[in-house]
């Protein structure tokens, strides 16, 4: 048995934290021989709701559970941590324009960056989830020098889910028969999600996947358009926003880089930019990933097409424009 690692999860009395921490406590995460101590950061009024979060996790009786802190306090929190889940965030309220909603994100995650820099491990891995998940990961790695930047991450994979179910579904196999389907870009509606490179394993062998669906229109219009507003079907039906999805793909991110990718496959995942296909540096871009001994390297050298080059360009352009708002606010 490993020793035990602290595990960071913010806004742990919401609801995506709801599901995310018991797959942690379960050990679907970081495996069946890692325990974990949970450290459980919430503004002060969520204290009471975090005390009831926090007799649940004792009353699941998982034998891979350590110690359990709920605190308000960020140097409490992400003393020593492994791994960060950054969930919190200042949701988006009615009538809130973008700058808004960046502006009290902004201030969370410098707190929360700082914290990290003084007392997280040097190699500690960042997953931001909370929204504008991209650039929150980038405010978050920028005030937190002493830890390299590959170490911050956003949250792109529940597209990357979606994609992959759509696919499955259009196609009529199992989800796990498709693989390599790419996000690129914002976790927001200008994400690009391409099915381009990806394949499906079917009866006769492994194809390419715009050859087996034989419609590019339907991929390329009413394929990416379902994806980009997946997310607000949901909260149209169920009146609130996804988090069961939310956490599960929070999972599956994290346990990829913990533990890898397998030989073949690629991931889609939030990292800041090296400037690979074009995409300016200094924002974080999803790109596609493979993962081993816990460092992601971009896939490098696939095609790109006229059309993808337009979509790419213009959640770039996003990007870079979340980040000068960002930085404006932060000069303020
Ligand atoms: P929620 O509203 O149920 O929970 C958020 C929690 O964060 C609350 O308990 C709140 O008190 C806490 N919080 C607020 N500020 C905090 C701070 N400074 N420090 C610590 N905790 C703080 O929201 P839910 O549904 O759990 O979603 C959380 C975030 O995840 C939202 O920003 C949402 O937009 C985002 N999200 C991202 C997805 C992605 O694919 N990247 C998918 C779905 C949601």
């Amino acid at each position: 048995m490993a020793e035990p690692i602290n595990v960071v999860v913010t806004g742990a009395a919401g609801q995506i934290a709801y599901s995310l921490l018991y797959q942690l406590a379960a050990g679907s995460v970081f495996g069946p021989e890692q325990k974990i101590n949970l450290r459980l950061l919430d503004i002060p009024p969520m204290m009471e709701v975090l005390q009831g979060v926090v007799m649940e996790l004792e009353d699941l009786a998982l034998p891979l559970l350590g110690d359990v802190l709920p605190t308000a306090d960020p140097a409490a929190a992400f003393k020593d941590a492994a791994a960060a889940f950054l969930v919190g965030a200042m949701p988006r309220k009615q009538g809130m324009e973008r700058k808004d909603l960046l502006s009290a994100n902004v201030k969370i995650f410098k707190v929360q960056g700082e914290a990290l820099d003084k007392y997280a491990r040097k190699d500690v891995k960042v997953l931001v989830v909370g929204n504008p998940a991209n650039t929150n990961a980038l405010i978050c790695s920028h005030y937190a020098p002493s830890i390299p930047k590959e170490n911050f991450t956003a949250m792109t994979r529940l597209d990357q889910n979606r994609a992959q179910a759509a696919l499955a579904a259009r196609i009529g196999v199992q989800v796990d028969k498709v693989q390599n389907v790419i996000i690129w870009g914002n976790h927001s509606s200008t994400q690009y999600p391409d099915a381009s490179h990806a394949v499906v394993d079917l009866s006769g062998g492994v194809k390419a996947v715009p050859a087996v669906v034989n419609d590019d229109a339907w991929l390329n219009a009413q394929f990416v358009e379902m994806i980009q507003k997946r997310g607000a079907a949901v909260i149209a039906a169920r009146k609130m926003s996804s988090a069961m999805s939310a956490a599960k793909a929070a999972g599956d991110h994290m346990r990829d880089w913990w533990i890898g990718t397998k030989p073949g496959k690629w991931v889609s995942m939030g990292v800041v930019s090296d400037g690979s296909y074009g995409i300016p540096k200094d924002v974080v871009f999803s790109f596609p990933v493979t993962i081993t001994d816990q460092k992601f390297k971009i896939v490098q050298g696939l095609p790109i097409s006229d059309f993808a080059r337009s979509k790419l360009d213009v959640t770039a352009k996003e990007l870079e424009e979340e980040r000068a708002e960002a930085n404006s606010v932060l000069q303020q």
